[in-house]
């Protein structure tokens, strides 16, 4: 069997996988150690899994990913800092004026990245700030804050662990389209003005048949301003039941876009959204669909992965 691990690090990029950390034991562990260099927590380091109640905090699952990671020789991707969804209720709904939150803020970006200082490779520090126009989302920190709390945020999070890289990570932005042209102008604008900016993450939730043309390009206009880039969140859903045909279909499309990263040299590594079909958000997401990812429910390597591994040179 090919390690998926070894084969990119032979390129020079990493292979991650988002893990859920409370099934980090049996074969989705071994799994998880050998094949992939880098972990995503799936759920464990948002907002509202760490300080669910005001100056209540829980990390044990946030820690429990960090130690396994460092127990195999893996990086770690923070995820996610600031973003609208998966909050507390005490930030979505106070009532807040416009420093009451900037300080709550820039205390749970200094907390959350604080505690994991020196020990994250990158942090996504703001998730999913555009609406599919290119417009600002409506968050709470959008509309309390305006459109600088993206720069505040950078700003805290260097200030909390300078030797991270600091990502912008949204989806629907693999090609180029408003969305990618509103995040990329938004790159331009930081880089301008010195905020510290290092990558963009491309999320890549993805539909078998349907990877970007524009992919590639996409990802080379993002490096020419001088920042990483990295697939983030990769899975390529289908409607069920999965077919011999389908699997061949998504065995091309993981192919296709581990090529694209690795055909860049600011491509950083791709991340996988989950390497198993059994820890999957997809099939309860969206009705009737799954099969996205490049493992089956019994952690049977399916087409997928071996695209993967050819990407990366394997024969
Ligand atoms: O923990 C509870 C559990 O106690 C309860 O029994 C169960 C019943 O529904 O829900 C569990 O919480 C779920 C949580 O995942 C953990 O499994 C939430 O309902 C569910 O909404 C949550 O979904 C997560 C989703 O973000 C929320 O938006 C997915 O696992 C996670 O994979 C997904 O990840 C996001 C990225 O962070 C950002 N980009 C998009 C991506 C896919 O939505």
């Amino acid at each position: 069997e090919p390690v998926l691990r070894d084969l990119a690090a032979a390129h020079g990029i990493y292979y991650g996988t988002a893990v859920t950390a409370s099934k980090l034991n049996g074969t989705y562990a071994t799994v998880a150690a050998q094949q992939f260099d880098s972990l995503t927590p799936g759920n464990e380091m948002k907002w509202g899994s760490v300080e669910p109640v005001r100056g209540d905090f829980r990390w044990s699952g946030a820690d429990a990913v960090v130690d396994f990671a460092e127990a195999h020789g893996q990086k770690v991707r923070g995820h996610t800092l600031v973003w609208h969804s998966q909050l507390p209720s005490w930030v979505e709904n106070g009532s807040w004026t416009a420093d009451g939150l900037r300080a709550v803020v820039a205390d749970h970006i200094a907390t959350e990245a604080g505690r994991y200082k020196g020990r994250i490779d990158h942090w996504d520090v703001v998730n999913e700030p555009f609406n599919e126009d290119g417009t600002r989302r409506q968050s709470v920190f959008q509309r309390v804050l305006g459109d600088g709390y993206v720069a505040e945020a950078f700003r805290a999070a260097r200030a909390a662990d300078p030797a991270a890289k600091l990502y912008l990570n949204d989806y629907n932005v693999e090609g180029i389209n408003a969305k990618s042209d509103a995040m990329y102008n938004l790159v331009r604008s930081l880089k301008a003005q010195g905020v510290p900016i290092d990558g963009v993450g491309l999320q890549a939730h993805l539909i078998v048949g349907q990877v970007p043309s524009t992919l590639r390009a996409n990802i080379q206009r993002f490096a020419d301003l001088g920042v990483d880039v990295a697939v983030t969140e990769l899975d390529i859903r289908m409607t069920l039941p999965a077919t011999d045909a389908k699997l061949a279909q998504q065995k091309a499309d993981y192919k296709a876009v581990t090529q694209a990263c690795l055909a860049v040299a600011r491509c950083a590594g791709v991340t996988v959204w989950g390497f198993t079909d059994s820890d999957s958000w997809i099939p309860d997401f969206f009705e009737g669909q799954g099969a996205a990812t490049p493992y089956d429910e019994n952690y049977r390597p399916k087409p997928a992965y071996y695209g993967i591994a050819e990407a990366l040179g394997w024969t």
